[in-house]
């Protein structure tokens, strides 16, 4: 009785912080919409779809782009090996905090367009992965071409760019830099989104 009591306990804490962290979200996102890009946090379903694109034991060296409120970051770090180098980037400052007190052993940056700058400060040669929650269809076009040159220029040969957006406007734009780009779908979240594996040649 008291296990079943206190499993009740963490789920509905776990419960109402998902509900405090979409409400932050919605409020960042009423603030700057085309910044923000999207309604609510990602869904599990999108995380997991997300996630089970990378080879976790190839992986030394990843970036995430445009973390939010943080739900790959955690997933992120779950699967990640020790010792491999996770930086996360995310523009808006309230995000940004609340992603540095839930990780305070994670370096959290602010602009993406920042991360090869980051990565010489840093002493990081090259990524295996880049994971984006950016939404590139409505930011300023020169914004997406100036963060597509960075994950290009800091990408291994052969190394992968998982990201998902709400539309397939970022298909000729992926293609015409990657040598291999797959699209799968993800239903259940909101809105349903399209999850593109891009492959470096
Ligand atoms: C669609 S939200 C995704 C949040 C989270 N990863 C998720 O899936 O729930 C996109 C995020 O990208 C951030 N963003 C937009 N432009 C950025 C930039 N140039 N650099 C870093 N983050 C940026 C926004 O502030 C926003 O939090």
């Amino acid at each position: 009785m008291i296990g079943y009591y206190k499993k009740f306990q963490k789920q509905s804490r776990l419960l109402r912080s998902r509900v405090n962290e979409g409400v932050v979200f919605l409020r960042r996102f009423v603030g700057a919409p085309r910044q923000v890009g999207s309604v609510m946090p990602s869904s599990p379903y999108l995380t997991r779809a997300m996630m089970d694109k990378i080879e976790w034991s190839q992986v030394q060296g990843i970036a995430e782009l445009g973390a939010g409120t943080g739900v790959f970051t955690r997933a992120i770090v779950k699967k990640l090996k020790q010792g491999g180098h996770l930086l996360v980037f995310e523009i808006d400052p309230t995000l940004k905090a609340m992603i540095e007190a839930e990780h305070p052993g994670i370096a959290v940056y602010g602009d993406a367009r920042e991360l090869p700058q980051i990565m010489r400060n840093r002493n990081i040669r090259q990524l295996d992965c880049v994971v984006s929650s950016l939404p590139f269809a409505v930011l300023p076009p020169r914004m997406t071409a100036a963060i597509l040159d960075a994950i290009d220029k800091t990408l291994k040969p052969g190394g992968k760019l998982v990201a998902y957006q709400y539309s397939k406007h970022m298909r000729p734009y992926f293609e015409k830099r990657f040598a291999r780009v797959k699209i799968s779908f993800v239903l259940r979240n909101v809105p349903p989104a399209f999850v593109y594996e891009c492959t470096k040649a």
